[in-house]
């Protein structure tokens, strides 16, 4: 385990669309070894979750934090969600120092890939949703301050 550098606001990495997983990673050493990096850097940081351009690797994976401990997606693809938005503060180890109101789906249907492969298929609601939206954000380019509510 190591923890890593986090990237900040202006490095490219954090504005394209993340990779896919591809199937042949599934299983490996290195998928599992990033995972475990990126759980590291995110305790380091205090964070409830981190996605891997985070720390430089654009790999659709992140972490969140949930109330049963950090859960790994690889993959993951929001399939549902409510139509009622809670709007709360957010911040980002990748925006040091910034903090807004981001509005966010109450609940989400979600399916991903667990790092070993296995298909992984979900719902998540409240504080788990919203860090589940904001790293799965991060995969597509996009950064909580672009969502501030006006
Ligand atoms: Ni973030």
């Amino acid at each position: 385990m190591a923890i890593r550098k986090v990237v900040v606001e202006g490095d490219p990495v954090l504005r394209v669309r993340a990779e896919e997983v591809p199937p042949e990673s599934f299983g490996t050493a290195d998928l599992a070894q990033l995972v475990d990096d990126l759980i590291e850097t995110m305790r380091s940081a205090n964070g409830v979750g981190i996605a891997a351009p985070q720390i430089g690797v654009s790999l659709r994976v992140f972490i969140a934090d949930s109330s049963d401990g950090p859960v790994a997606l690889a993959n993951p693809v929001i399939t549902g969600h409510s139509a009622k938005t809670v709007t709360e503060e957010e911040g980002c180890l990748s925006v040091p120092g910034q903090f807004g109101q981001v509005p966010r789906y109450r609940s989400l249907e979600v399916e991903a890939r667990a790092i070993d492969g296995s298909r992984l298929k979900f719902t998540a609601e409240g504080f788990f949703a919203r860090v589940l939206q904001h790293e799965n954000d991060h995969l597509d380019g996009v950064l909580f301050i672009d969502r501030l509510k006006k």
